[in-house]
C-alpha cells in the first residue's frame, strides 16, 4: 500500500482516481512537511523525503507542482504556493492584464519511496492562461489554465477528465509505468 502523503485533498482525488482505474489503492496521510523555497520541484520533494523518511513507514508518495508562466520568466513556478496564498488566481490576472502572451504551463515532481529507494516522476502540460476565472472545480490556478487543445480550464472538468489532460496525470502515467515495470 502506498501511502500518499499531502494536506491537499484534490491531489489526493486526482491520484486516488487514476490508480484506482488501475487497479492500484492509495491511502492519504494529511500531514505536513517542510517544504523549502528552491529553484526546482524536484528540490523541494527531495528535501520533503529526508524530513519524511524516518516518520513514514513503509512506501510514501509525495507531489509538488507549480504553474510556470512564459510572460513572468517562469513565475511563479516552485514558488506557486507562496504566490498562490499571496496573489491567488485574481493576483496572476492582473499581473498578466493586457499581455497578449499566456502561454505557460503545469509541472508535477512525484517522489516515491519504495523498498526503501527514492524514485522521481515528472509531468508537464503546456497551455494558455484564461482571461478571468472561470469553473468551480479542482483548487489552486485551476480556473485560470486551459491545457492546450482545450476550451474549458482544469476548473471546468471533472476529476477524470482533469487528470486525462494534466500534468499530474501525466506523472500518474509514469508512476504507473514504473509499478507495472517493477512488480514481481
Ligand atoms: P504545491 O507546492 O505542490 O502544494 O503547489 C503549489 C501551489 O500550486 C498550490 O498552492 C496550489 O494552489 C497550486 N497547484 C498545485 N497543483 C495544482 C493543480 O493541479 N491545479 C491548480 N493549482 C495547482
Amino acid at each position: 500500500m502506498i501511502r500518499f502523503v499531502t494536506t491537499n485533498e484534490g491531489k489526493f482525488q486526482e491520484v486516488f482516481d487514476k490508480l484506482l482505474g488501475h487497479g492500484i489503492r492509495i491511502e492519504r496521510v494529511d500531514r505536513a512537511y517542510p517544504e523549502i523555497q528552491a529553484d526546482s520541484l524536484e528540490k523541494i520533494v527531495r528535501f520533503g523525503a529526508t524530513e519524511l523518511d524516518d516518520q513514514v513507514p513503509g512506501d510514501y508518495l509525495i507531489d509538488d507542482s507549480g504553474l510556470f508562466v512564459d510572460a513572468l520568466g517562469g513565475f511563479p513556478g516552485p514558488y506557486s504556493s507562496y504566490a498562490f496564498k499571496r496573489l491567488g488566481c485574481a493576483g496572476i490576472l492582473k499581473l498578466l492584464a493586457g499581455v497578449p502572451r499566456r502561454s505557460a504551463s503545469f509541472l508535477t515532481v512525484f517522489l516515491l519511496r519504495k523498498g526503501g529507494e527514492h524514485h522521481t516522476f515528472r509531468g508537464e502540460v503546456p497551455g494558455t492562461i484564461a482571461d478571468g476565472e472561470r469553473g468551480k472545480g479542482g483548487f489552486g490556478f485551476d480556473p485560470i489554465f486551459l491545457p492546450e487543445g482545450e476550451t474549458r480550464t482544469f476548473a471546468e472538468m471533472s476529476v477524470t477528465e482533469k487528470n486525462r489532460h494534466s500534468h499530474r496525470g501525466r506523472a500518474a502515467d509514469e508512476l504507473l509505468r514504473f509499478l507495472v515495470r517493477s512488480q514481481p
